[in-house]
């Protein structure tokens, strides 16, 4: 098991490159065994979920040819069997998408149940209703979800909540159904529209992505592709207000700065100055006083993201005065706020609510990250705190974030990954550092 062992204090100051959305990409791998031509895709996170579903796609039969680091060929043709159940796959929540890809395109499914972080309940009832919706019978066996149709029939599909998921899966499965399917209430997010568009590069119908309804025209066959991944919105984020919890000066580059305007307008509410360029972002907090309260409500796209919900938990939590934070999508997305009070935190959690008195500092503390997105505000309190900071579990924090203590250690961070058994490494690092 690896951890992260940081010495907090120092500003963050220079310049990062982002990668490649997860969420996103997710969705695209998922699609791109839906045509037996090859696809080619860039920008692809190099990433533990990422690696997984290439895994998984290749055991099944598909020729996964990893051409670099950010980039892959897949060529689905030798597609042989539809049930996938390897066993890591069980561990992250988008396997789901397979469902949706092998339903549309081979008319049978049969996918391990997802898990992914455990940040409350996280039922798929909306994604078996469209499925059903378009024709397919769906069973649980065995820890299996089995989908099945003769035909799959385009049809109207009402989602109970915009959930991110439903929208995407029932997407894959429809652009392959005969006749026309009408999602309504579909989620908004900028990895909704990405998946889309790249369906439509293979030939899909897919009109109305990133409003609340999409109609897709169902066709027979999907073609070749070469397509780029759009920036992480999540990951640009997090280095947003990483910069600003260190007081540092970071130009953030390769984001869509319309992508983060609810990130934005919060931390300019707080007194943080923000630099948009065409396809960079730039957070300056050098101005010496301590950031403002705000209120945050997080809601879907483009409401305030859930996935930045700890980030800004954390730089709330060394601003002045009372900010609460509403967290309306996940439930039991406040685990970490006990870890943070170990580091000063002054952090009171009632229901789905945190209410926040900013603390002028954060010591540093052996604290264990919960899962992937309050992994990285752990990280991000620690590079704010003073003194040394254990993060461990950072398996969690590998699953989305690409080489996340080189990027921090360029922009001046003291960090590095070591082993948890590695003492020597530690000591080596403490006596470096200082
Ligand atoms: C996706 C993202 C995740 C993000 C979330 C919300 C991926 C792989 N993950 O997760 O990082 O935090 O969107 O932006 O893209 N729900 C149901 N029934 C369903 C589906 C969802 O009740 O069938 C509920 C969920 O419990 C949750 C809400 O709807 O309360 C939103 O979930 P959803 O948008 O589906 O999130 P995910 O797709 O799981």
């Amino acid at each position: 098991m690896e951890q992260y062992i940081i010495k907090g204090g120092t500003p963050l100051h220079g310049e990062v490159v982002i990668g490649g959305a997860k969420n996103a990409a997710l969705g695209i791998l998922a699609a791109a065994i839906m045509t037996d031509e090859t696809v080619t895709i860039e920008n692809l996170p190099n990433v533990w979920d990422i690696n997984v579903v290439l895994q998984a796609i290749s055991d099944i039969g598909a020729y996964v040819n990893r051409i670099g680091k950010h980039e892959v060929k897949i060529n689905s043709s030798k597609i042989q069997n539809s049930a996938i159940d390897y066993e890591n796959i069980r561990k992250i929540r988008a396997s789901y998408y397979l469902l949706g890809a092998l339903l549309g395109k081979y008319k049978k499914a049969h996918v391990t149940l997802p898990g992914g972080c455990n940040i409350g309940s996280r039922p798929i009832d909306q994604h078996i209703k469209g499925f059903e919706a378009l024709g397919a019978e769906v069973k649980i066996e065995h820890g299996m979800i089995i989908a099945e149709a003769e035909r799959l029939i385009g049809n109207h599909i009402y989602l109970d909540m915009a959930s991110v998921g439903a929208t995407i899966n029932i997407t894959l499965a429809a652009c392959m159904a005969e006749g026309k399917t009408i999602i309504e209430n579909a989620a908004k997010e900028p990895h909704v529209v990405d998946v889309a568009n790249f369906l439509n590069s293979m030939g899909a119908n897919i009109k109305g992505a990133g409003t609340d309804v999409i109609r897709i025209k169902g066709v027979n066959k999907l073609h070749a592709s070469e397509y780029s991944i759009i920036p992480d919105q999540i990951e640009a984020g997090t280095f947003m207000l990483a910069a600003a919890a260190t007081k540092g000066d970071v130009l953030i580059h390769a984001v869509i700065p319309k992508h983060l305007e609810a990130i934005t307008a919060k931390l300019v509410e707080m007194g943080c100055y923000v630099e948009e360029f065409d396809d960079a972002i730039r957070v300056i907090n050098t101005q010496g006083k301590r950031l403002g309260h705000t209120h945050v409500k997080t809601l879907t796209y483009p409401g305030f993201p859930t996935d930045m919900q700890p980030q800004i938990s954390t730089l709330l939590a060394l601003s002045e005065g009372t900010s609460v934070v509403t967290e309306s999508i996940f439930e039991n997305r406040f685990k970490y706020v006990d870890e943070l009070s170990r580091m000063g935190a002054k952090i009171k959690v009632e229901g789905n609510t945190a209410i926040i008195d900013g603390v002028e500092k954060f010591t540093g503390a052996v604290v264990s990250a919960p899962d992937l997105r309050a992994g990285a505000a752990l990280v991000t309190a620690g590079l704010a705190a003073e003194g040394f900071t254990t993060v461990d579990h950072i398996e969690y924090i590998e699953r989305g974030y690409e080489e996340f203590e080189k990027k921090m250690s360029r922009l001046g961070a003291s960090m590095i990954k070591t082993d948890v058994e590695d003492e020597k490494a530690v000591q080596r690092f403490r006596l470096k550092v200082g």
